[in-house]
């Protein structure tokens, strides 16, 4: 087989990212400037600064991607850019930049969507064996997706309210912990004890769906509560507390939704799959389960990054999908 090389880009939120991936599961190089120092004075991603830093950086991490692979655009074979969701201004930065380099070089231009790429990151651990599970949990996603087959995606169950991502950041809100507050709650967890009551949130006896929201506001209340009565919260033991409460339920839903799909691999995605009591937990479920295979990211590849772009982008490319100089910026973009 011909070597193919994808030349991958990721602007859909506050990181600034290029890849060049080797077919579909070999990264070649893999550049992801992050902008968390910019918007951690604000408390979150303040969009029109996000855009601001892509314009002046894609150019300069693209031809950085490319010196470390050590290729040029004429040995690229085609051009994957995430084409939502996200923020819209900080997508149109990554779409324009790929189909300015499509142009002039006459190369195809892949749309990819960025939770296909979350999940697409296991592909640099294990080939895909289907049907599989992904329990994709970020800052704007927490889902359950089925997976048939390569670019097929089914969506059994999603958030109701705040992802898991989200939940975490605003707990760390609460506790005073800087931006961005999930892998600060995750570190603050295992340094105190689960002590504190916190409701886990099932929902429906068969519902795949999740919700964070209860749990947020009962995290809210303990500590208005305490301070209205005069007493001390210990920030790690209620960080333990709220992490055995997520924990618990991603990990329960994914172990029933597994087992009653009969899958073959069960895979996590997205920022909040970095998370170490998430890992254990999984890790724990599915020790003895012999016949479902359980496959975590690298943590170099939970957060934002364009390798996953590349390796989601390749299998979109065999497919014969492809986008043309009409490509826009998706925000609202459907997992499809
Ligand atoms: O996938 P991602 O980088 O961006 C989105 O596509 O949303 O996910 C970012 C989210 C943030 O909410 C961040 O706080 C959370 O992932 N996160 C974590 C951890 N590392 C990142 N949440 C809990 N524990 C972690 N270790
Ligand atoms: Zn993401």
């Amino acid at each position: 087989m011909n070597e193919r090389l994808i030349l991958a880009i990721e602007t859909s939120c506050d990181e600034t990212a290029a890849a060049v991936i080797k077919n579909g599961n070999e990264i070649v190089s893999n550049v992801v400037l992050s902008q968390i120092e910019s918007h951690k004075r604000f408390g979150g991603v303040v969009p029109e600064i996000a855009s601001r830093h892509h314009v002046e950086e894609i150019t300069l991490v693209i031809e950085e991607t490319l010196n470390k692979a050590n290729v040029t655009m004429a040995e690229i074979d085609a051009v994957a850019v995430t084409e939502g969701p996200g923020l819209v201004g900080a997508l149109l930065i990554g779409v324009n930049a790929a189909k300015a380099l499509a142009f002039a070089h006459g190369k195809p231009i892949i749309p990819v969507h960025h939770i296909a790429g979350h999940i697409y990151a296991n592909r640099f651990v294990s080939e895909f064996k289907f049907p599989l599970l992904a329990l994709v949990v970020s800052g704007g996603h927490t889902e359950l997706v089925l997976m048939k087959e390569h670019g097929s995606f089914e969506v059994i169950g999603e958030t109701r309210d705040d992802a898991a991502g989200e939940a975490y950041d605003k707990v760390a809100r609460v506790l005073n912990i800087p931006y961005p507050g999930g892998p600060n709650v995750d570190r603050l967890a295992f340094k105190g004890q689960p002590t504190i009551s916190l409701p886990r949130i099932w929902l429906e006896e068969n519902s795949y769906d999740f919700s964070f929201s209860g749990l947020k506001s009962a995290v809210i209340n303990t500590v208005h509560n305490a301070e209205q009565r005069g007493e001390e919260i210990v920030p790690e033991n209620l960080a333990a507390s709220f992490q055995a409460s997520v924990v618990e339920v991603l990990v329960g839903k994914t172990v029933r939704a597994a087992k009653g799909l009969g899958v073959k691999q069960v895979l996590i995605a997205g920022g909040v799959s970095a998370n170490k009591g998430l890992r254990l937990g999984l890790e724990a479920a599915f020790a003895n389960m012999t016949d479902i295979e359980l496959v975590v990211p690298p943590l170099s590849l939970t957060g934002d990054n364009a390798a996953m772009i590349g390796a989601a982008g390749a299998i979109a490319y065999e497919q014969g999908r492809r986008g043309n100089m009409a490509l826009n910026g998706n925000p609202g973009m459907e997992l499809i």
